[in-house]
């Protein structure tokens, strides 16, 4: 049985639904948008020629993604606050009148990415006199007027936090003017928007819970182009996984920058949720709904949080935990607030808490003054944590950051490059031999569509969050559960047969 608080809070949530509903169930742009695949970085809109039927004389919008899962679930609001606006989005960029690229500041080349995708859009501009060309995201906070005068062809500079005035950033634009939007907020969590499901296989999607980032990692450009750290109502939150299940979803993230410090009060009672309390509350929506969350930081990440995850199955395990460096000195210089002890603390209390969790991470190779003896200590702690997978990079300096003015970037690219190869290599090495202890298991495998390379199998994840693919089976469609026996693995993918 679900505690009382729990019902008081799911009955919260579905008014909330119905409020949400009658608000927004006339949204246009509900229909007909398709995937943009992440691992794709906004392509995926170039290549696919999606068909829509609209009235004759309606605007279109056209939006690429780059970067984190948020600057996803961020072009998801967008789109419905586009939508509200009248606008209709379109997935073929020369019939629209507005193309936003939703941008990445983290590392240089995110940056140069999006530098040479608005070259593609100067030459459509160039076709169609009048279409509108807005940026988005991190680059629009970072740079700010800057853009304008860098850009010419940029008529709209939005940041994070300005995105519900965009129709009125449009309209100037339409007269003429070149519009500029970057305050930042410290309210600001789109909590009533309900997000147009851009990430549409149907069956997994993700929540903001958070916005914003209040640690300033020395390498790091995301509190200043984010803001401040808050945390959305917890109503509203349950509200949409309640919804997304409703509509046939099973799987939920909750995406922030670090899930662990989400705090919220509630105004009415005073009571303080904390993220170990909201993954509860999710989990109590029904065992059929599977909950997964990132990002955590190994600073912030207490065994309360661990406590919950192994009381509900339907919580994933699976926790992506990023350790960046794995010696103390550079973790002390990268402003991380633990030390190499804290961190193999943290796995150990992963490993007793729940012995069937996977850990991911993620890595930054040649950080300021980085000796070869600091690198050696990452490299033994990929070995040690025994990470099912990583995203590594090697350390591209941000201007502005502490880093930037504190620590010189002395580390040669070809160091660099050559220890986050290294990185690399190793972590290629553990993720298989991660892999291949699980053939003979059996997983309980969530079907999320056909494979990529062949429509005669499915694939989908198990709560470790490993691809599985196998054949399917007659009966069987995605959204259901069902159990897959492991045969063979490679470092990316477990390949199986259906058991049940
Ligand atoms: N250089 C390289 N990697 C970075 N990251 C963040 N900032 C930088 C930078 N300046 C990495 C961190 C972070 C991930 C999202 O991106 O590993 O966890
Ligand atoms: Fe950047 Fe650190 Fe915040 Fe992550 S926790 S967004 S790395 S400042």
């Amino acid at each position: 049985m679900a505690p009382a608080t729990n019902i008081y809070l799911i009955f919260a949530a579905l008014k909330t639904i119905q409020k949400k509903h009658s608000m927004y169930d006339q949204n246009p742009t509900l229909e007909g948008i398709k995937t943009i695949d992440e691992a794709q970085q906004g392509n995926v809109l170039f290549k696919d020629h999606w068909k829509t039927s609209h009235a004759p004389g309606a605007r279109h919008f056209y939006i690429e993604s780059y970067g984190c899962q948020m600057n996803f679930s961020d072009s998801e609001i967008v789109a419905s606050i586009l939508g509200e606006a009248g606008f209709y989005p379109t997935r073929n960029i020369e019939e629209s009148d507005l193309i936003l690229i939703n941008t990445c500041s983290i590392r240089e080349k995110a940056e140069e990415t999006v530098r040479k995708r608005l070259k593609v859009f100067e030459l459509v501009k160039k076709e169609r006199p009048g279409t509108m060309v807005g940026v988005l995201g991190c680059m629009a906070e970072r740079l700010k007027k800057k853009f304008l005068e860098e850009e010419k062809l940029v008529d709209i500079v939005v940041g994070p936090d300005a995105y519900r005035d965009l129709p009125n950033l449009i309209g100037g634009a339409e007269a003429g003017d070149k519009m500029v939007n970057v305050l930042l907020s410290r309210e600001e969590t789109y909590a009533d928007i309900n997000p147009v499901r851009l990430e549409s296989n149907g069956i997994t999607a993700f929540i903001s819970i958070m916005r914003g980032c209040d640690n300033m990692c020395s390498f790091c450009v995301v509190p200043f182009t984010r803001g401040r750290e808050r945390s959305r109502d917890t109503f509203s939150i349950v509200a949409e996984a309640v919804q997304l299940f409703e509509q046939g979803y099973r799987e939920v993230t909750l995406l922030g920058q670090n899930v662990d410090s989400y705090k919220w009060e509630n105004p009415e009672t005073g009571e303080l949720v904390t993220f170990a309390h909201l993954l509860e509350q999710v989990a109590l929506i029904h065992p059929d709904l599977r909950v997964r969350f990132s990002t955590s930081h190994p600073k912030d990440m207490l065994d309360d949080v661990l406590h919950i995850m192994a009381k509900y199955e339907n919580i994933c395990k699976y926790i992506h935990l990023p350790v960046q460096s794995g010696n103390s000195r550079v973790l002390e210089l990268m402003n991380r607030t633990y030390d190499r002890e804290w961190y193999i603390d943290r796995i150990e209390a992963i490993r007793r808490i729940m012995p069937d969790c996977a850990v991911s991470s993620d890595i930054i190779a040649g950080f300021c003054t980085e000796t070869e003896e600091e690198h050696q200590d990452t490299l033994s702690m990929i070995e040690w944590a025994n990470y099912s997978m990583s995203y590594m990079f090697y350390y591209s300096e941000r201007p502005g950051t502490l880093a930037a003015r504190k620590y010189p970037d002395d580390i040669p690219e070809d160091v660099k490059k050559r220890r986050l190869q290294e990185i690399i290599r190793l972590q290629n090495v553990i993720s298989l031999r991660h892999n291949q202890a699980e053939i003979g298991k059996t997983f309980k495998v969530l079907i999320e569509g056909d494979s990529r390379k062949s429509d005669q199998d499915f694939c989908g994840r198990n709560t470790q969050n490993k691809m599985v693919v196998f054949p399917k089976k007659a009966g069987l469609k995605p959204g259901e559960y069902t159990h897959v026996k492991i045969r063979e693995a490679s470092s990316a993918t477990l390949l199986g047969d259906i058991v049940d």
